[in-house]
């Protein structure tokens, strides 16, 4: 890969996902498309990039494995078990009330679906907790750019391995049913969450407003401005004093006027402002 077809190739993956890659990343991105070319049986990294500005079903496909081969999907059970706590013990009580018993949930950049699982689980929680009636209607809808991910969350199916980070072995069979290559999600958490793939730089619209909206651990990959811009989009589809949670290292810039910070009990998150 030449200096000028990695220049390409960084431009291609901002304006399409987002994501920027430094210069210090050539080497890594060379190895993770290797296999990306010998799947397409494509001799170079020109020929890459070739079909991937070509528009075709065939280019849209490389666009589909090159994003899988590009993102970092790591991901695991309850992470930042804080943001859970805070969502199970206060928020929920707060905005469960007997005229509002409807929850819409967004899992913005779910990856392989532990995070949009754990809210299910969560609420499974809550409800045991208060009444199985304090809440009529639950939606979690779990999106992210990367098909192979999506198709995974939609599985509900994970092998040890990814269960036990996270998650005490003690609990698994309140949450899991064994099954021959490893466990799988009751019905109860599973049929709660629902998938799609969804790229963040496109319209948010479609997805309707919700009243929670986790989006953690991938603002990171972007730059300030593509940032900013997702926030007030995702501002824009919070219903009144709807709450968003990114990931620990990721804030809010301080000049938007979207969000209130809000140093909750367990944790900070941001409120949309009135
Ligand atoms: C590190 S994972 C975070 C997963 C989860 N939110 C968590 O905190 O455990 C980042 C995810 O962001 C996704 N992603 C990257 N760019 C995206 C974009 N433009 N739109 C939607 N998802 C994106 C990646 O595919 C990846 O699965």
């Amino acid at each position: 890969m030449t200096a000028e077809e990695y220049g390409l190739f960084q431009e291609l993956l901002k304006q399409c996902c987002g994501i920027v890659l430094g210069a210090e990343k050539q080497y890594l991105v060379k190895s993770r498309l290797a296999t990306v070319l010998t799947e397409f049986q494509l001799k170079s990294f020109k020929d890459l990039l070739r079909l991937l500005n070509k528009p075709s079903i065939q280019s849209k496909k490389l666009m589909n494995r090159v994003i899988d081969a590009m993102t970092t999907n790591e991901t695991y059970w309850f992470r930042e078990k804080a943001h859970f706590m805070e969502l199970q013990e206060v928020i929920l009580p707060k905005l469960i009330t007997n005229q509002t018993r409807k929850l819409r949930i967004w899992s913005a950049a779910c990856s392989t679906g532990q995070e949009t699982y754990s809210l299910s689980i969560c609420i499974e929680q809550f409800l045991k907790q208060h009444h199985p009636t304090a809440i009529q209607d639950v939606d979690i809808i779990g999106t992210d750019i990367s098909e192979q991910a999506i198709k995974v969350a939609k599985q509900a199916e994970y092998l040890e391995i990814a269960i036990s980070r996270g998650l005490e072995k003690s609990v698994w069979p309140n949450f899991f049913d064994q099954i021959h290559a490893g466990y799988k999600l009751k019905t109860e958490i599973s049929s709660r969450a629902r998938f799609q793939q969804f790229n963040l730089l496109k319209p948010m619209a479609v997805l309707g407003q919700f009243d929670i909206i986790f989006c953690r651990n991938v603002f990171i990959y972007f730059s300030e401005q593509i940032k900013k811009d997702i926030l007030q989009r995702m501002a824009e589809i919070l219903k009144p004093k709807g709450v968003l949670f990114l990931g620990r290292t990721e804030v809010i810039p301080a000049e938007m006027q979207d969000f209130q910070t809000i140093d909750g009990r367990h944790c900070r998150y941001y409120q949309k402002t009135d």
